[in-house]
């Protein structure tokens, strides 16, 4: 799409992401304006949004941790803070992608991978060692009466089965590593479950500091 365009969010763009952010979740409280307006305080480069002309049609949210103390367990709720970003830490090697969501009238249309492709730009400019996630895994309901959330995932790995979330990450590159249950609670598609995924940064160089804030610029 030619008048697709990326860039960071500002705030004034906080109520058209909000609407979209109903639109996409309909059984999903959405962000409030301050939630959002804390996301951009604490990390502005890590916002980005989608316009096709002026029209705000999606959006990725992330944030800076330590991985290693998270590896382990969590939910969105606790790694995110509820979504305040407030264990935003710039002293981290990996971006956490929190969320992204493309307007349901353009999915396929590459909107989410030039998300993507904004979030790897800004693993890149960082020198950060990876991109993880916790993705959504809508499709699973339809199974979750047959199979485990983990074999579900398996599958569509192996391509027996298509998700609208995961089958997207795995074609932008990123790695299945195991499922989280209890993720998102809320996310009654997924059954609460989340897919852990990773994208290594290909450039991370160890021998240079990894966060360089005041020379990462928008896209
Ligand atoms: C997941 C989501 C962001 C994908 O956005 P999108 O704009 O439709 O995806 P794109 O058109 O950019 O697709 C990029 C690639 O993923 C592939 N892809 C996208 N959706 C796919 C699907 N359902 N099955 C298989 N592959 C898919 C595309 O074919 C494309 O691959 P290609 O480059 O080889 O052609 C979008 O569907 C969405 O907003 N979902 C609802 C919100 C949500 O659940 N977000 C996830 C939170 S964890």
């Amino acid at each position: 799409m030619t008048d697709l365009t990326v860039r960071n969010t500002r705030e004034t763009d906080i109520p058209a992401l909000i609407d979209l952010q109903r639109r996409v979740y309909p059984t999903i409280a959405p962000w409030t304006e301050s939630r959002v307006r804390q996301q951009l305080d604490v990390f502005p480069q890590g916002q980005f949004l989608a316009l096709y002309g002026e029209r705000v049609v999606g959006c990725a949210s992330s944030m800076v941790i330590r991985w290693d103390e998270w590896s382990t367990e969590h939910t969105w709720k606790e790694i995110t803070t509820s979504g305040t970003f407030d264990n935003h830490d710039p002293d981290g090697r990996t971006l956490y992608g929190a969320e992204v969501f493309v307007d349901p009238k353009l999915r396929g249309r590459r909107v989410g991978h030039r998300l993507y492709e904004a979030r790897r730009g800004l693993c890149r400019r960082a020198n950060l060692r990876r991109i993880i996630a916790c993705g959504r895994l809508p499709g699973y309901h339809h199974y979750a009466q047959q199979i485990s959330a983990e074999t579900y995932a398996k599958k569509v790995v192996w391509g027996d089965i298509n998700d609208p979330v995961l089958s997207f990450q795995l074609s932008e590159g990123f790695r299945y590593c195991g499922v989280i249950e209890g993720y998102l609670p809320e996310d009654a598609e997924s059954c609460s479950a989340a897919s852990l995924i990773v994208w290594i940064n290909p450039h991370f160089d160890s021998s240079r500091p990894t966060w360089a804030i005041a020379k990462v610029q928008d896209p």
